[in-house]
Formats: structure tokens, C-alpha cells, sequence
């Protein structure tokens, strides 16, 4: 399969990251390479780090850009360490980091990969296929507390109990596969008014499992915090989500630097003081219309930017 994907809202989160052309860039989720190979058009004596979890987005990206330029580094590893790897090539401060965030279509649409609910595969729903735990473990070994209790905050899915409790039935008289027979599971146990609601009634849960599977927040969280820490004066932090999961994180941690004031999480350092920080988006951007209609997939994308003073 073609590794394919469209980058969402390409150009106007390269403009906001105001990509100088002899500046240290990150891009933490680099994918098929569709914003990065816009960034590395733009540097001159510049240069690029990407990560991805996914080898295969790292061998693909890897073809489109050495045919730029060879001012770019493509670092295999979980963008949470941002901080770790980049200091393997003795850098501590950067211009600009952009985060894409959650799958690529891709993985998404790979039968194999087993993210969808619309094909079937073994659970798997890993982006880092060397990681341990998969789709699978989540859904066959979890304690049914822990299960509901994703659901209910990953998926934010109302009948998050009820799918759990189906999922510990089911798995007492065998384990529980693949993406079909978990979509079968799901549709048994939830009521007949919410199977008729408009959507997939696997949605939810796909998401929250997926979230756990790739530990999906607690990335975010730390990339966030080491991001904002490492950025030079009029270095940008630009960040597309796709759920309101993850918007609200992104507007926590923002509004947390440039307030000074301790959200109820606390995502990040407020000894970095205030005052350092302005946002460069009061309010998130949204795909035009036309984006929209040629790429579904960005129908939920917000753009947020902040810029270090
Ligand atoms: C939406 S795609 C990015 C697409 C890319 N911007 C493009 O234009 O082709 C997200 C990519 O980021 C990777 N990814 C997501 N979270 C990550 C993390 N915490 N660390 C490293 N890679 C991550 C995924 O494996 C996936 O390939």
C-alpha cells in the first residue's frame, strides 16, 4: 500500500511558523513529510529535525525530502523526547516546532494496522510498531474500571460502562481479535437509540483506545511543555488537533504561559514567568471550506499558535 496523505492545513501552518531561513526547526509529527517538505523548501543554512514513531512514515518522508535538501535529521523515536534527542546533536534551542497531530491516513486507512472500525484486522492500533503494548492487550487484559474509565475520558463516550462491561463478558468466553468482532461487541451493548444516531458507533471507543494504545496525551503534555521551554525569542509553537481532547490541552498549556496562571492541570512550568509568551491566534483557525470538501479528514482540525517574546 501507497504510504498517502494529505497535509491538513499545509500552507497557513508553515506561515505562522515564520520559517527563517537559517533557523532550527521540529517537526514532531512528521508522517508522509507534507509539512516538513514545506519547511526544508524554506531553509537556506537552516536545518530540521522530524520525528515519528512510524518507521515506515520515517522511510517514506526520507524519500521526498533528500530530494530537497540534506538540512533535515529524521529521529525515529516519540516526539516526548524532544528534548533528549535533539541534545545528541547539541541542540537546546529551536525556532519553531509544529505538531500535525493523531494518525496519518496511512495508518488509518492500512487494513493492516488495525485502527479502523470500517476494516477488518487484528487490534493493533499502534503508530510505533515496536512498541509493546498494542489495541489487543487494552481491550483483552484491562480490568473492566480501567476499560470504562478510558473510554469515558478518551472516547468521552456516554456508554462507556456498558461497552466495558460487553468487552469483559465477551473476552471470558474468548478473546476478542479483531476490529470487526470489537465493532460487533460495541454495537451488542449499546442501546438501540444510540446505534441509530448518525455516525459510527464504534467511533468513540476506536479513539479512546487508540489515545491509550499510543499513550497520545502524556506525548502532548511533554512535548508541550519541553517545546515551549526550548523555543528561541520570536520562536513559534504552531499545533493542529483534531479532537477536543487534545485542543484543550493546546489551549491549557498556551494560556498557561502567557497568563501565568496554573490551569487546573498544570501542564507547564510557570517558573518560565510571565509575560514570555504571546499568543499569535486568539482564537483557533479552522480549515477553509474548500480544504474541507478535497480532504475530509480535516473537518475537525483547529490551528493554535504561540509565539516565545
Ligand atoms: C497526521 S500525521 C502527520 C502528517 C504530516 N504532517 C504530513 O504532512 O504528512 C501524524 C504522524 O505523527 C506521528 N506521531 C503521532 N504522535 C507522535 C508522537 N508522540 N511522536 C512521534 N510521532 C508521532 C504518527 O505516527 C503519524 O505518522
Amino acid at each position: 500500500m501507497e504510504f498517502e496523505h494529505i497535509s491538513v492545513m499545509r500552507h497557513e501552518s508553515i506561515e505562522f511558523l515564520n520559517v527563517k531561513p537559517d533557523g532550527i526547526y521540529v517537526d514532531g509529527t512528521l508522517g508522509a513529510g507534507g509539512h516538513s517538505s514545506v519547511i526544508l523548501n524554506s531553509l537556506r543554512n537552516g536545518h530540521l529535525y522530524a520525528f515519528d514513531k512510524d518507521s515506515e512514515a520515517i522511510e517514506t518522508a526520507d524519500k521526498l525530502l533528500k530530494s530537497i535538501s540534506n538540512h533535515y535529521t529524521l529521529i525515529h523515536q516519540d516526539n516526548r523526547k524532544i528534548r533528549e534527542e535533539l541534545a545528541r546533536y547539541g541542540v537546546s534551542k529551536v525556532d519553531g516546532i509544529l505538531l500535525d497531530l493523531g494518525v496519518s491516513s496511512y495508518q488509518f486507512d492500512n487494513s493492516k494496522r488495525g485502527f479502523s472500525y470500517r476494516t477488518n484486522a487484528r487490534l493493533d492500533m499502534r503508530m510505533d510498531q515496536e512498541s509493546s503494548l498494542d489495541a489487543y492487550q487494552v481491550v483483552n487484559t484491562y480490568s473492566y474500571e480501567k476499560l470504562s474509565k478510558i473510554l469515558y475520558e478518551y472516547g468521552e463516550e456516554p456508554y462507556a460502562r456498558l461497552i466495558a462491561k460487553k468487552i469483559c463478558e465477551k473476552r471470558q468466553i474468548k478473546p476478542i481479535e479483531t476490529t470487526f468482532e470489537l465493532v460487533d461487541v460495541i454495537k451488542e451493548a449499546l442501546p438501540f437509540k444510540q446505534k441509530a444516531k448518525k455516525g459510527h458507533p464504534a467511533k468513540q471507543t476506536f479513539q479512546a483506545i487508540r489515545i491509550e494504545v499510543n499513550q497520545e496525551l502524556e506525548s502532548l503534555k511533554c512535548i508541550l511543555k519541553d517545546g515551549l521551554e526550548m523555543l528561541n525569542p520570536n520562536g513559534r509553537f504552531v499545533v493542529i488537533t483534531f479532537h477536543s481532547l487534545e485542543d484543550r490541552i493546546v489551549k491549557l498549556a498556551f494560556n498557561e504561559v502567557v497568563n501565568g496562571k496554573k490551569s487546573i492541570k498544570g501542564l507547564v512550568d510557570l517558573n518560565q514567568g510571565t509575560k514570555k509568551y504571546r499568543l499569535i491566534l486568539k482564537k483557533p483557525l479552522i480549515p477553509t471550506e474548500e480544504e474541507i470538501a478535497t480532504n475530509p479528514r480535516a473537518h475537525s482540525a483547529k490551528l493554535r499558535v504561540i509565539e516565545k517574546i
